[in-house]
């Protein structure tokens, strides 16, 4: 499915794909974005990005996801990822016990640069392996609700729940996002209305959050 930048939408979200090098973020991504996978890929150097569109309900989401180097030496400006980005896929490799014991340090990242409300999935990635697993599912489970992060184990080989983790990440951008406009207008009707009532409650959504001029900021 390929979309061009300038396809007509109602939302435009960024999202980043973060975790340690090799877990598969750029599989994950050329997989969602194109259906494509690469056994030899190469490391990502700096960050790419790819684009797809999405339906939920009735809206048109243009979802900008923003692919980063895990090596370090690869990373640019981190500050530069998180700037503007809704959600974020926090990969790690289910056969690599490494890159799992490393996300509280993708997560202390996370959370000097994102913005707090940001929403955050956790992906164990290639469960194809499974015979070489070091991470149970269960574990994977178990820290995601301690830190209060979504959840998902994926396979970009076998294209198992790739599909779901970025639809998943992107409806709760948009819930989330839908909501904190609500509110905003909420409170600005408040603010110029001092008795407006039950009013409020009649909001449009779709008027409080549509973006004018599509897929501009
Ligand atoms: P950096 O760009 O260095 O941060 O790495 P990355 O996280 O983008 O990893 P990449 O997508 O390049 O994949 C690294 C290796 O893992 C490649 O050899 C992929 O073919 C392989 N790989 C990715 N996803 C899967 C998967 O689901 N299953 C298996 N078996 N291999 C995978
Ligand atoms: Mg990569």
């Amino acid at each position: 499915m390929a979309y061009s930048f300038d396809d007509e939408c109602d939302f435009l979200f960024k999202a980043i794909l973060i975790g340690d090098s090799a877990v598969g973020k750029s599989n994950l991504l050329t997989r969602f974005a194109r259906d494509h996978f690469r056994l030899d890929s190469k490391p990502t150097i700096g960050v790419e990005f790819a684009y797809r569109n999405i339906k939920i309900g009735d809206k048109v989401i243009k979802a900008q996801i923003w692919d980063t180097a895990g090596q370090e030496r690869f990373r640019a400006i981190t500050s530069s990822y998180y700037r503007g980005a809704r959600g974020a896929l926090l990969v790690y490799d289910i056969t690599r016990r490494s890159t799992f014991d490393n996300l509280a340090k993708w997560l202390r990242e996370i959370r000097e640069f994102g913005d707090s409300d940001m929403v955050i999935l956790m992906v164990g990635n290639k469960t194809d392996l499974g015979h070489a697993r070091e991470i149970s599912e269960e574990e994977g489970q178990r820290l995601a609700e301690k830190e209060g992060l979504c959840f998902m184990e994926t396979s970009a080989l076998e294209n198992l729940n790739v599909e779901e983790a970025f639809l998943q990440l992107i409806t709760r951008i948009h819930e989330v996002t839908s909501k904190k406009n609500l509110e905003a207008k909420a409170n600005q009707v408040r603010t110029t209305t001092p008795s407006v009532g039950n009013s409020i409650l009649n909001l449009d959504e779709v008027s409080a959050t549509k973006h004018t001029g599509c897929c501009s900021w």
